[in-house]
């Protein structure tokens, strides 16, 4: 794809993931555990001969507790911040198999075997919808058939006539401080700079990026839903 008129990905890569500041806050912040999304993608044969690609890995919190469990794991992001802390981390750890990939969903070159499985949690929507169906094309390209992706993400499961009840409903439940999780003003920075889109547009595109959707799970907010694909 010719660099000219390919989007800017790391112009809407959101301020506060390059600053190292704030990504240093991250962990505390987002309160991410990769159990649930492990133990799944275990019984769905994640296991040491599999390559994993994590997009938008961000601290690494999902990738590095992949690694000691699989072959292969390659960390991508587009924030040069969220990957030296990442890279810290596994250096700590002493993970051998974790490879670190200053990329983004549209830039990314996979190597090697096919991935057998593809993450990405809460960074597709960094995309307006064009680029989010391309990225999925992308991802499809270099996962095996019969690969899974998982996508959880910040993704509407309403229709628009319920957007403003569904979106005050949010803001009435953020954080009153910053460092405990997201802020009124951070979810209205959501809202107004970032690309969360509905989940039948998500689901459309899925589709037409040749994934078969297994499962759906959409939080009772309507704002969060978690995709179980398999590449046809
Ligand atoms: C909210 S954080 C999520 C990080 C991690 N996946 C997690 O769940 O904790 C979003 C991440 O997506 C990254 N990101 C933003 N736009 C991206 C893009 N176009 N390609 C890859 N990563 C991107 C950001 O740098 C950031 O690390």
């Amino acid at each position: 794809m010719q660099e000219r008129w390919l989007f800017d990905e790391l112009m809407h890569a959101g301020d506060e993931h390059l600053d190292p500041q704030y990504v240093a806050g991250y962990d505390h912040k987002a309160g991410v555990d990769p159990a649930l999304d492990l133990a799944l993608l275990r019984d769905l044969a994640l296991a040491e001969a599999s390559t994993v690609v994590d997009l938008g890995a961000g601290t690494g919190t999902f990738a590095l507790a992949a690694a000691p469990l699989c072959r292969r794991v390659v960390a991508v992001d587009v924030s040069p911040a969220m990957l030296t802390l990442l890279r810290a981390r596994a250096e700590q750890q002493g993970l051998t198999n974790v490879e670190i990939v200053h990329a983004g969903f549209l830039t990314y070159e996979h190597g090697g075997e096919p991935a057998d499985f593809v993450y990405s949690r809460h960074a597709l929507h960094h995309l307006p919808d064009f680029w989010k169906a391309v990225a999925l094309h992308r991802i499809a390209a270099f996962l095996k058939p019969g690969g899974v992706l998982r996508l959880r993400d910040l993704i509407f499961s309403c229709d628009p006539p319920e957007v403003e009840r569904v979106i005050e409903a949010w803001l009435g439940g953020a954080a009153q401080r910053a460092e405990e999780g997201w802020t009124r003003r951070e979810l209205k920075t959501h809202l107004g700079t970032e690309y969360s889109t509905f989940s039948w547009l998500l689901e459309d595109m899925l589709d037409r990026a040749g994934f078969v959707v297994q499962h759906v799970e959409h939080d009772e907010s309507m704002i969060y839903s978690a995709y179980t694909c398999v590449k046809r």
